[in-house]
């Protein structure tokens, strides 16, 4: 039913059995029309092409992003081509010349673990890393880990090496009670997959996700949420954090936006924009809400379990699932393995069947999309 959307990638692909959904989806139909729209309005509006892209296609975006994450004030939301240039901007809001405490998971995403780990070789820098296992007491764990003061407290909402969702964000972010400490959603595993609501915390959190996955519209399009008010001086910084500036306090300090974008870094390549916004208005076009989305994938995803039932596998199976019950976590199943050699020996068996999954050491990952028929046949690969 959904399938129709993906007719290019599909036809592209025809003889492949794509997992790895959750980590490069299928585009859309509707992203390739985004990428000409795209080279006809530089082609139209030349030198006059920033102030087309900043009146018409980012607030367009922007909004289209807080309706589906229900944030009141879309001029809140700044892009960037990645996450790791906002990680990196949230740092540098903390003064590092002096101690630092940042609570954090031992499951986050590379782009802020080595960011971490590198700032971590200096002294003053105090890392708490609260273990994701076991997942079943993660949320109360984190909580009672968030009695201490921090400065910076970043987590994931859907960890990426288990789909594991954190908890309820709302009680998580409640629990930091110094209104100075930094907090910091993940939510790249969340976006467009699992429903989130970020209205009762949008003026208290930064929520960082982007298009590369389950917002299908490809890389190089990465957003922030910045609360009302904000007035941290990131001092990673680029001229387009000054757009719409209030004067600086001082005439000898930098100014910054009044609004999200004091978050923004500078130039960079709108396309990937024009992409996500394509994808975004299909969907509300269509009707196609994030509930619906998820439904849609956990249904697939009990299609596949009760497809594997009938392989009688050693390994991938029920029983080295890494959770049994299908209803609380991401994307993707994570199926765990008795070795790392097996985990990826198995991928490769997979692969060479144009069954395409990944690894992440021991661990095998299926994801699920839109464009899956439900009709899922690993046998071919056993045989
Ligand atoms: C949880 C999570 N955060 C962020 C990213 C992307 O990071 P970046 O945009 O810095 O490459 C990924 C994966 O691609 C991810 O899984």
């Amino acid at each position: 039913m959904y399938r129709q959307y993906y007719q290019r990638f599909l036809s592209a692909n025809k003889d492949v059995q794509h997992f790895s959904c959750h980590s490069h989806h299928y585009w859309p139909d509707v992203t390739r029309d985004g990428m000409l729209e795209y080279w006809d309005d530089c082609a139209k509006y030349v030198d006059e092409k920033w102030s087309h892209f900043f009146q018409h296609k980012i607030p367009q975006t922007q909004r289209l992003i807080a309706e589906n994450l229900n944030i009141s004030n879309p001029s809140q939301i700044t892009f960037a081509p990645n996450t790791h240039e906002f990680v990196f901007r949230l740092l540098s809001c903390l003064d590092l010349r002096k101690p630092q405490r940042i609570i954090t998971t031992d499951s986050e995403f590379h782009t802020f673990q080595r960011q971490i780990k590198r700032l971590n070789e200096w002294e003053n820098i105090e890392v708490i890393a609260v273990p994701q296992s076991p997942v079943e007491t993660f949320e109360s764990r984190f909580c009672e880990a968030l009695h201490e003061d921090a400065d910076l407290v970043f987590f994931s909402h859907v960890f990426f090496n288990s789909g594991h969702i954190c908890g309820d964000l709302d009680k998580i972010v409640n629990h930091v009670k110094n209104s100075d400490t930094i907090v910091a959603i993940d939510g790249y595993h969340g976006f467009m997959a699992i429903p989130t609501d970020l209205g009762s915390i949008e003026n208290r959190v930064f929520y960082i996700a982007g298009g590369y996955k389950y917002a299908q519209g490809g890389e190089g399009c990465c957003f922030i949420t910045v609360p009302t008010n904000c007035a941290l001086r990131p001092l990673y910084t680029g001229w387009f954090a000054e757009f719409n500036a209030l004067a600086a306090p001082r005439s000898d300090q930098v100014a910054y936006s009044s609004s999200g974008y004091r978050f923004a870094g500078a130039t960079m390549d709108y396309s990937a924009i024009y992409r996500l916004h394509a994808v975004l208005s299909l969907f509300k076009k269509e009707g196609i809400s994030v509930s619906q989305i998820h439904e849609f994938i956990q249904q697939r995803q009990q299609l596949f379990l009760a497809h594997i039932d009938t392989l009688d596998h050693p390994y991938l199976n029920r029983q080295s699932l890494l959770f049994q019950s299908a209803m609380d976590h991401g994307h993707f199943l994570t199926f765990v393995l008795p070795s790392v050699e097996i985990a990826d020996q198995l991928q490769q068996q997979l692969n060479t069947h144009m069954i395409q999954t990944d690894c992440r050491g021991d661990r095998l990952r299926f994801g699920f999309a839109l464009y899956h028929d439900g009709d899922y046949d690993l046998r071919q690969a056993f045989s």
